[in-house]
């Protein structure tokens, strides 16, 4: 099964009420494990999350931080792209070459490395002090 695979199946499991765009994501860590995510929304709409921020929560609880690849799927025109916040999100936990494979159910496919989904993202070590 591949990793869209997963991503497909827990993405029934969504909770998409208000938007009917129902996600599903997947992530598979260094070790090899796979954690899945599903967009949570809520009467409250900004609290909603998505799929990806949900895998990655799983991903931290199950005590794994590494990730080597991620799929993300919904029912669009074309493959689902993660929105800005989640590019953040999996960068936290992506090194540059990490695949991104974005779906759609009609099959279409589009693969992506973290670092050209989100150029110049912010990390850590900008925190550090300069001069
Ligand atoms: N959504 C995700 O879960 N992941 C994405 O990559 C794009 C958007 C969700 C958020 C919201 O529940 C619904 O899709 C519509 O924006």
């Amino acid at each position: 099964m591949s990793l869209v695979d997963d991503a497909t199946e827990v993405r029934e499991n969504a909770h998409a009420p208000y938007s009917g765009f129902k996600v599903g994501a997947a992530i598979r860590t260094a070790s090899g494990r796979i954690f899945t995510g599903v967009n949570v929304e809520n009467a409250a709409y900004p609290e909603g999350t998505c799929a990806e921020a949900g895998a990655i929560a799983a991903m931290v609880a199950g005590g794994e931080t590494q990730i080597a690849e991620v799929a993300v799927i919904g029912d669009a025109p074309d493959p689902v792209t993660p929105c800005g916040g989640c590019r953040q999100k999996i960068a936290e936990f992506a090194r540059p070459g990490v695949e991104v494979t974005m779906a759609n159910l009609k099959g279409d496919v589009l693969t992506m490395k973290i670092e050209a989904l989100l150029p110049h993202a912010f990390a850590k070590a900008q925190m550090e002090a300069g001069e």
